[in-house]
């Protein structure tokens, strides 16, 4: 199949990217900086906060503080990360353009991530789709786990497809597919896409994958010729998931434009400009540019590089 001629790069460095990171809180202006150093590189989706609990990630407790410091770049989609109406909540009072919903397609994440079981996950979700509509809010949702897990080993693709196509149905735009721990290998990320694919279609999906194996790039590769225009990633590969010890963060953005430049596809990024912002957001947080495009390119300041 031929590769698609556009990709929409959906930015997870301020939520995916800083929700884990060790140490003190990040500080409120420096989130609000790199949102919008992040909007000014052309990127037109930008997660930029969660609505979770507090005491489950710290690092995302001012989610309201963070939306009201932003400036707001026309065309540029602001959403956020609602487990439940509560957050749904918080994210309409704070301006969120869209949000996202969250499940797995293990059990046992599913209960250390968000606290109930994948069918209780998506009861939850229902009157909070149904709510966002009303406000005019598109929700997007999450499978996790779909590679992987850390609790459970190998995950059925049948299984990933159920709650995909259970999220679509209950109103879902697009269903992001989630290797939550990195552990995927480009022909099982196929066969898991051509089951999902089965029963979502593909310009609903997007992928998810963090690099904790190094195998992102080659997995999105293999998913671009089966049809995939929907790409997450993460600027300077910042992440890594609370609730999947040893997880990565996300393949970086850069290296993900770079890869889209070389096979001739369209994003619409300017690949320094994220760069740029890679290296600053390095340095505020004192840890290493997780990009390899970024580290190649130069001009790393990053403290412990
Ligand atoms: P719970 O403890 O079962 O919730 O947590 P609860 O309803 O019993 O409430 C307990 C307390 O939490 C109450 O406060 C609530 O008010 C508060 P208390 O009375 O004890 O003071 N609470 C909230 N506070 C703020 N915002 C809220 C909220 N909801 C309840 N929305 C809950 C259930 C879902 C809240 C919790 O498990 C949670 O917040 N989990 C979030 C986990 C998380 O953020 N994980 C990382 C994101 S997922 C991810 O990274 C994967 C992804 O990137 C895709 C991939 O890579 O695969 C998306
Ligand atoms: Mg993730």
């Amino acid at each position: 199949m031929a590769f698609p001629e556009q990709v929409r790069i959906v930015e997870m460095a301020p939520r995916d990217g800083l929700q884990n990171e060790p140490g003190p809180i990040v500080p409120t202006a420096t989130k609000v900086e790199l949102i919008d150093r992040l909007a000014a590189t052309g990127l037109r989706h930008i997660e930029a906060a969660s609505f979770v609990s507090p005491k489950w990630v710290p690092q995302m407790g001012d989610a309201t503080d963070v939306m009201a410091g932003l400036t707001r770049k026309p065309g540029v989609v602001y959403s956020a990360l609602t487990p439940n109406l509560q957050g749904l909540e918080g994210a309409i009072i704070a301006g969120a353009d869209e949000v996202a919903v969250f499940s797995a397609a293990s059990e046992a994440f599913t209960q250390k991530n968000i606290n109930c079981s994948i069918g209780e996950s998506l009861e939850r979700f229902a009157p909070l789709i149904e709510r966002a509509r009303k406000e005019g809010i598109r929700v997007r949702g999450y499978v996790s786990t779909v590679l992987g897990c850390p609790y459970q080993g190998e995950i059925a693709p049948a299984e990933v497809a159920r709650v995909s196509r259970a999220l679509i149905e209950m109103g879902c735009y697009e269903i992001s597919l989630g290797d939550t721990i990195g552990v995927g290998t480009p022909l099982k990320a196929k066969r898991m896409l051509e089951a999902v694919a089965a029963e979502v279609p593909m310009g609903q999906l997007a992928a998810h994958f963090h690099d904790t194996y190094g195998q992102a790039l080659a997995n999105l590769y293999a998913v671009l010729e089966e049809g995939i225009k929907v790409i997450d990633s993460s600027t300077a590969g910042l992440g890594g998931c609370p609730y999947a010890r040893g997880a990565s963060g996300n393949v970086a953005t850069e290296d993900v434009l770079y890869l889209l430049q070389g096979l001739g596809i369209e994003t619409g990024v300017d690949l320094e400009s994220v760069v740029a912002t890679g290296h600053w957001i390095t340095q505020q947080l004192g840890r290493h540019n997780g990009s390899k495009v970024a580290l190649a390119m130069g001009d790393n300041r990053s403290c412990d590089s």
